[in-house]
């Protein structure tokens, strides 16, 4: 039997951490207060201009690369989610591979779930090494949010971030990754959405983030709950066995309500969201790689990964880490 195991993590935040007071010294028309009791965000990064989706996936793949001690030539598959890839095409993914210097004709793609991208993309990858196809992954998540964000609109723009994180994910014969599960239901692709393209060398409709934050807010919590019942159904689980729940970083009052619906104490549940705020697909490996780096997520763990986002879609992984 071939199952599938993270063997790296990685991650990159561009430039300084902004504070909610810095955003108000711009200009937005908000408050450190709001922001915090609100969303429990404190900071975010912001990428420089000229600074693409690319350059921060290359900084987290390389520093997940390394963690594995594995050369880009043996992966053999890379997948990048992001919503905000550096062109409509090529993709992020092939870009990366160039950059990583990767030579060996590997699969590379992008993958579009915005908030729940790292959680298809895991999904994804998971399905190709276990069929045997592919043996070493790169999943990254990598997005550069600033770039689509209205500054003029205070109910999204204090939200999100830019950073990227990625995971190598090996061929083995013990099982890491348990259970996956990924959903969609574009009913609801109204209530998050840019709704914007490039058409006869134009950008037509509206190319910013629209969202109905409330309307997001009670699908992300019922959506997270059931996703991470149905991983541990999945794996014959219970929710005590899991070491660290890593939500989808968007607002600690949704990270909060999951956790109650899980039964499972707010110590168990990874929170970055202070500090990174929304990196969309970048949130779930980003506090993944912290947690691995400053001692708290070790080898031997049980760890519930999960998205959720625009589309509307959602998603999550049951893994021993
Ligand atoms: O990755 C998945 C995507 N995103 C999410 O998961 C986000 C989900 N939604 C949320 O986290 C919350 O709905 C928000 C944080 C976006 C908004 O919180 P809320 O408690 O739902 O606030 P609200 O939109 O109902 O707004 C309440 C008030 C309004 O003022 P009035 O009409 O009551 O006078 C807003 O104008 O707060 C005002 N407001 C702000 N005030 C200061 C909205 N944004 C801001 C702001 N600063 N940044």
């Amino acid at each position: 039997m071939i199952y599938s195991r993270i063997t790296g993590t990685g991650s990159y935040l561009p430039g300084n951490p902004v504070s909610n007071d810095d955003l108000v010294a711009r200009g937005v028309d908000t408050s450190d207060a709001w922001i915090v009791e609100r969303t429990g965000i404190r900071f975010r990064h912001l990428a420089a201009p000229g600074q693409m989706a690319s350059d921060l996936a290359l900084e987290a793949a390389r520093r997940a690369l390394e963690a594995a001690g594995v050369g880009p030539d043996k992966v053999d598959l890379i997948i990048v989610a992001t919503s905000t890839p550096d062109y409509i095409f090529p993709s992020t993914a092939a870009l990366l591979q160039a950059k990583l210097g990767a030579s060996n004709g590997g699969a590379a793609f992008d993958l579009q779930a915005v908030c729940s991208g790292f959680a298809y993309a895991l999904a994804v990858a998971d399905k190709f090494i276990r069929s045997g196809s592919h043996r070493c992954a790169l999943v990254v998540g990598a997005e550069v949010f600033s770039r689509i964000l209205d500054w003029s609109d205070r109910g999204t723009c204090v939200l999100f971030g830019d950073g990227a994180g990625a995971v190598v994910l090996e061929a083995d014969d013990k099982p890491g990754v348990l259970a996956t599960a990924i959903h969609a239901d574009g009913r609801h692709s109204g209530i998050l959405c840019v709704p914007g393209m490039v058409s006869a060398g134009k950008v037509t409709g509206d190319p910013f983030l629209r969202m109905d934050g409330q309307a997001v807010f009670k699908f992300a919590v019922r959506a997270l709950g059931d996703v991470a019942v149905e991983v541990l159904q999945q794996a014959d689980a219970g929710a005590d066995s899991v070491d660290w729940l890593i939500p989808h970083q968007a607002n600690v009052r949704i990270l909060q309500a999951t956790a109650k619906r899980l039964d499972m104490s707010m110590d168990k549940v990874f929170v970055t969201v202070d500090r990174h705020g929304n990196t969309s697909a970048a949130s779930v490996p980003l506090a993944l790689d912290l947690g691995v780096r400053d001692g708290r997520i070790c080898h031997g763990q049980r760890l519930l990964l999960q998205g959720v986002g625009g589309g509307f879609t959602w998603g999550a992984a049951l893994v021993d880490f």
